[in-house]
This record gives structure tokens, C-alpha cells and sequence, in this order.
């Protein structure tokens, strides 16, 4: 049940919050050219998955939206010497994204080909680079102002164990969030997508499990951690169909395809689009979410 709380203005940009709440929040209004979705995998294959597609899945990596890093930025007040991490953070999408205003920023990743990118870009050596899994990182005592995740919670696993690591290495009043994006094509590309990848050999399961619905009730048994409220911003955006059928080639549920076979699942995406609607162009909202929790001073 969407229950709406209130509404407040970051930078002059309507946000709507929720105690717990869908997506039909905030709107945003604003140009965006390029907004894709992420694919999920199977928990067993991820490390692989992600080594596959790290190029691909890099270059055709949709911007965050400013919004998007003004409202982490705003709402956990973060300054130039909170340390934060980022979880699963692949090429650094959001990573970069948060040194622009901490500078003790760190970047985990059980991928190596994923972190081997963000490294490589880091030319300044901002931020410091982690390989390996979540699940056996020390996160430490007291040591966090803000524990981030951006498309990637829903991968890790043993949840509980997890969230528990995770306020134990906030400090008191720390932020632990979970981040994702619904890409303004999702709701009307979403059975088109489905049945071509279906045709492919791959099933895709549950749509929309990266919007981490099991992360409110997971924070609710820690009874350190502060109810989680999930505000989400909408951005004006417009995609062409042939950037989607690339974009949902190079996620991980691709990963495995031979490039012949890749080459087959665009064409029969962007063949599939074309008939489905009635222009090459798809226009929409996208929506940016943050689902977060408090530590409470003890
Ligand atoms: C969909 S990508 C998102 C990457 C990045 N946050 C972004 O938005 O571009 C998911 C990432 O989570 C990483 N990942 C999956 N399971 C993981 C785990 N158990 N520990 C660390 N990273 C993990 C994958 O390697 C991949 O880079």
C-alpha cells in the first residue's frame, strides 16, 4: 500500500516520499536522452555473468541523473569526509557519482572484469577499488556514514547476515540504501521483451525483483535500523529502440549467448519493438528510487 508522507524540494526538484510506497511518487520533469534497464541473473552464475558483459554492459550504461545524485547527496547529508561504500557497484555508475562529494568513497564488486574498468577510469585515484563478494567483506565497527547499493542488492545473498554486517559498520546515525531505476519502457516493452528472450532460450522470471522488495521487511528484524522510507524521482526520458535491443543484449541474462546468437537477440528485439509500436522512439518518466534506513543512536 502506497502511503505518502509528504513532499519536499531538493534543488528546486519535486520529491515525493513514502514510508513504503510503488513507484507513482515524484515526478521530475526533465530531458534525458538514453535510460535502459538492468537484467538480473541467476545468484550461482553472477560473478561470471558480470565478467561476460563487463565491456558491453559498460558502454551501454544509461547516466545517472543529477537528480538522482543531488537527492543520495541531500538526504544523507554526506560531506567531504564521510566514508561511504558502494555495493555491487560495477564500473563505478554511482561510485563516481559519490566522490563528487565524499572523498573517503570505496567500490565493491565480485566481478573483476567490472572493477578493472572502474579502475582504469579512476585516473585520479579517488576511490578505492574492492574485489569480491559482499557477503565476506569486513565492513568493520562504527565506520560508515552510508552503505549504498544501486541495482545490485537484489544479487547478494544471505540478506539477513548481510544487514546486520551492515549496521554494525554504520556509525550512529549512518545511512544503509538501496538504489534502482524503472526504465519508461519497462511497463509497455516489458511482454515483448520477455517472449523474444523467451525465444532465445532464456527465461526471465520475475520482472522487477531489483526493486528490492524484501529490503523493508529484512531492515524491520534489525531492530537497530529505523523503518525504511523509499522516495522515488521520475525523469522526463526518450530511447530509441535500437539503443534498448543492444542495452538488453549486453545485461547479464545475455551474457551467455554467443555473439552471433547476441547479434540475433537484437534483431529480433528491434523487430519485435517495430511492430509492437508506432514510432522507433519511446518517450516516458523513468523513475529513480532510494529505499533507505537510519541507524539509531544508541
Ligand atoms: C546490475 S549490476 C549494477 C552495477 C552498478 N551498481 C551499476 O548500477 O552500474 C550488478 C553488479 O553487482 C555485482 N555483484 C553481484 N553479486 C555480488 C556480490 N555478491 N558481491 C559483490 N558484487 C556483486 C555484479 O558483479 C555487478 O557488477
Amino acid at each position: 500500500m502506497i502511503n505518502l508522507a509528504r513532499s519536499t524540494t531538493i534543488n528546486g526538484f519535486e520529491v515525493e516520499k513514502a514510508n513504503r510506497a510503488g513507484n507513482d511518487l515524484a515526478v521530475v520533469k526533465r530531458s534525458n536522452a538514453w535510460n535502459q534497464s538492468i537484467g538480473v541473473g541467476n545468484m550461482n552464475t553472477i560473478k561470471s555473468d558480470f565478467d561476460h558483459v563487463a565491456k558491453l554492459y559498460d558502454s551501454s550504461l544509461p547516466p545517472i541523473p543529477e537528480e538522482y545524485c543531488q537527492l543520495i547527496q541531500h538526504r544523507f547529508n554526506l560531506g567531504r569526509r564521510d566514508r561511504v561504500i558502494d555495493l555491487g557497484c560495477g564500473t563505478g555508475l554511482l561510485t563516481f557519482a559519490l566522490s563528487r562529494f565524499s572523498n573517503n568513497v570505496e567500490g565493491i564488486d565480485i566481478s573483476k572484469k567490472m572493477i578493472e574498468i572502474a579502475r582504469k577510469r579512476d585516473t585520479k585515484r579517488r576511490i578505492k577499488w574492492i574485489c569480491g563478494p559482499v557477503e565476506s567483506f569486513d565492513f568493520g565497527q562504527d565506520r560508515y556514514s552510508l552503505i549504498v547499493s544501486y541495482e545490485s542488492f537484489h544479487l547478494f545473498s544471505n540478506v539477513d547476515g548481510l544487514i546486520k554486517k551492515f549496521e554494525v559498520g554504520l556509525r550512529s546515525n549512518g545511512f544503509l540504501c538501496v538504489g534502482w531505476c524503472c526504465f519508461q519502457w519497462e511497463e509497455p516493452l516489458k511482454s515483448v521483451i520477455i517472449d523474444v528472450f523467451r525465444s532465445s532460450g532464456i527465461d526471465w522470471e520475475e520482472w522487477g525483483y531489483w526493486r528490492c522488495s524484501d529490503f523493508p521487511a529484512a531492515v524491520k528484524r534489525n531492530k537497530h535500523l529505523s523503518p525504511v522510507i523509499e522516495e522515488t524521482i521520475r525523469v522526463q526520458a526518450k530511447s530509441h529502440i535500437s539503443s534498448i535491443a543492444s542495452y538488453l543484449a549486453s545485461i547479464d541474462k545475455a551474457a551467455k549467448l554467443e555473439v552471433n546468437a547476441k547479434m540475433n537477440l537484437i534483431e529480433e528485439l528491434t523487430r519485435n519493438f517495430k511492430k509492437f509500436l508506432s514510432s522507433e522512439w519511446i518517450s516516458g518518466l523513468t523513475s529513480y528510487s532510494i529505499a533507505y534506513s537510519n541507524k539509531c543512536v544508541s
